[in-house]
């Protein structure tokens, strides 16, 4: 059975990884290839559910759907990770855990995540009421060496999704140019 790969977006809430995620999601899906989104908001109210966010926690998280990536890349589905994970260590050891690994930086100038705050999070955060909250007031470590990097205030989701699979393409990962019509 052909293996099956993972792409981890990694970056602060509201930088776009959910929206790359779906819109990823159904080009893969349209190129004939079986498909999962593990996204952190939906894993951490189930197989994630209880955890907080102290850093052993979001490592904790971080590596569980990093094993569900494992198995189900085993069995030839491709996964799409999108979950904060924002320490470089435990990122490289997802890389470590996935044969076919693609880490892409999905990111904005923290004004402009201020700006967009589709949930409020950063209001409440700014306010103090969110201890612990990513870019605010606990850490982010950006990728050093991303295969890809999603500068969302620069590009739209589609762009950025043909980004990403350009790099599965170059990989020999997917075929190639299916919304050209070939
Ligand atoms: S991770 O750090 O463990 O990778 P994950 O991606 O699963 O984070 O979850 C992040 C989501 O949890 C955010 O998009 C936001 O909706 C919510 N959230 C709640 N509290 C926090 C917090 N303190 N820091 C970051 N995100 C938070």
């Amino acid at each position: 059975m052909e293996q099956g790969f993972t792409v981890w977006l990694t970056g602060l809430s509201g930088a776009g990884k959910s929206t790359i995620a779906r819109l990823l999601y159904d080009e893969l899906q349209a190129r004939g290839l079986k498909v999962e989104i593990l996204d952190g908001d939906v894993i951490r109210q189930n197989l994630s559910k209880g955890l907080g966010f102290s850093k052993e926690d979001r490592d904790t998280n971080v590596l569980r759907v990093a094993w569900v990536c494992q198995v189900l890349n085993k069995h030839g589905v491709a996964v799409i990770a999108a979950l904060i994970s924002p320490y470089r260590e435990t990122r490289a050891r997802v890389r470590a855990m996935l044969p076919r690994f693609v880490e892409v930086y999905v990111t904005a100038p923290l004004e402009e995540l201020i700006r967009r705050d589709p949930k409020g999070l950063y209001k409440k955060a700014l306010a103090g009421e969110i201890p612990n909250f990513t870019g605010i007031s606990d850490p982010y470590e950006p990728p050093e060496n991303p295969e890809v990097e999603c500068r969302t205030h620069e590009e739209t989701p589609e762009q950025s999704v043909a980004k990403i699979l350009a790099h599965l393409e170059s990989r020999g990962w997917i075929p190639e140019g299916a919304e050209a019509g070939q």
